[in-house]
């Protein structure tokens, strides 16, 4: 939340009143960050972890051939899980052409949800091409696995051994729940 008035100074009164408007408005602000982070844990996270099987990978050192879930990956539910700030929130690292095709430009809503990609990991078109299904699922589940020299900074979505700045909303949770990684598995190997 903004704060109303900040660092707006008119003599000296409206000065210390600004002062401390500010510094409550930032209590205010931190309360609502932290509210927002634990309700996005929750809305996407579950306490449930399945297990899986580790094997290697052509690609990659590791790899999860078993789908975690008997039933199929939904492509189009991965897409929208990976565009969910709630959930996957991909785009604010990675860009995927598919997703930003879907932009309406005159619907600042669907731009909002579909338009706005970040390029801290590489983009992943073609991605289906470059990995089997049980790489694509080893690089969700727990990139630390797949990447094991890189030090990465994408999230393990459904990990909870060896994690580093875990909010405390959100510990003892896994990011993503069995079949929204499937789901999310079926929408990348797709992308080919
Ligand atoms: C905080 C940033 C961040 C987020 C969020 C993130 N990633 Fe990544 N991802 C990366 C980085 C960085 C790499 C490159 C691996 C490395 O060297 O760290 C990567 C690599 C990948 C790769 C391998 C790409 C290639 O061409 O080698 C895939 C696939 C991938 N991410 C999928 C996803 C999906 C799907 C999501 C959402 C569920 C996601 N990522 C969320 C940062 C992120």
């Amino acid at each position: 939340m903004k704060p109303a008035i900040r660092n707006i100074c008119i003599g000296v009164a409206a000065c210390a009143f600004a002062a401390g408007s500010a510094s409550s408005a930032r209590a205010q602000e931190r309360t609502q960050i932290k509210k927002v982070q634990t309700a996005r844990c929750s809305a996407g996270a579950t306490t449930r972890l399945v297990r899986y099987k580790v094997e290697r990978g052509e690609a990659l050192p590791a790899a999860i051939p078993k789908a975690l879930t008997r039933k199929p990956g939904d492509e189009a539910k991965g897409l929208e899980a990976a565009a969910d700030p709630g959930k996957g929130n991909c785009l604010a690292c990675h860009s995927i052409a598919k997703i930003l095709a879907k932009a309406d430009k005159s619907d600042p809503q669907s731009v909002r949800t579909y338009g706005n990609h970040g390029e801290v990991g590489p983009p992943l078109n073609g991605v289906g091409g470059r990995y089997s299904q049980g790489e694509l699922r080893m690089i969700i589940v727990d990139p630390k696995l797949a990447f094991p020299d890189a030090d990465t900074v994408m999230p393990a979505y459904h990990a909870r051994n060896g994690l580093t700045d875990v909010i405390a909303g959100c510990r003892n949770r896994v990011m993503l729940r069995a079949q929204t990684v499937e789901d999310i598995v079926a929408f990348l190997e797709a992308l080919k």
